[in-house]
């Protein structure tokens, strides 16, 4: 059986994330998403939370939504899954990416990253910036999933509540 692993912090996830979720559940015969914690970035979202935006914006009949503290490269051992798989948008990514992928075959030979290139009309879409848009008050509608957006409202209304 073929499975990969497909980590990242998805704070939030974004239509961009969905297609490259697509497009590795029809490569692999089973897809685990990760969500880990991203030390460099502030999140908007819980981790929790994050798992549960995933587990309502996806069907793929074959996904596995999981999360994970610590090293990816320890993750994907103690799954005993060797393949990771990052999503390219544009050749700025590339560096970041590229960096990050030698470095975890440098913690573990077994690791092998594989690249998807998202569709191009996802090319402009990041987490930040959807983060940046929300909290200026922009309109994300069309950048994320609807479960991002029932999410946002629903901690809004859990913050002014308190
Ligand atoms: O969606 P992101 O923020 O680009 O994902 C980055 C992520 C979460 C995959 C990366 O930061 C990660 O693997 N974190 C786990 C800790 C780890 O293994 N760090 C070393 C990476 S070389």
């Amino acid at each position: 059986m073929k499975i990969a692993i497909y980590p990242g912090s998805f704070d939030p996830i974004t239509n961009g994330h969905i297609d490259i979720i697509n497009r590795a559940s029809d490569l692999f015969d089973k897809l685990i998403i990760a969500v880990a914690s991203n030390n460099s970035k502030q999140s908007l979202f819980s981790k929790q939370q994050r798992v549960e935006i995933l587990e309502e914006s996806l069907s793929n009949n074959n996904i596995e939504i999981d999360s994970f503290d610590g090293l990816l490269v320890d993750y994907a051992t103690n799954k005993n899954v060797f393949t990771i798989i990052r999503g390219l948008r544009t050749l700025s990514d590339f560096d970041y990416e590229f960096r990050m992928a030698i470095m975890n075959r440098n913690l573990n030979q077994s690791i092998e990253t594989i690249f998807l290139m998202t569709d191009e009309k996802y090319s402009h879409i990041s987490s930040s910036s959807i983060k940046e848009i929300y909290l200026l008050g922009g309109d994300i509608d069309t950048f994320v999933p609807k479960a991002v957006l029932s999410k946002l409202n629903q901690v809004n209304n859990e913050k002014n509540n308190k």
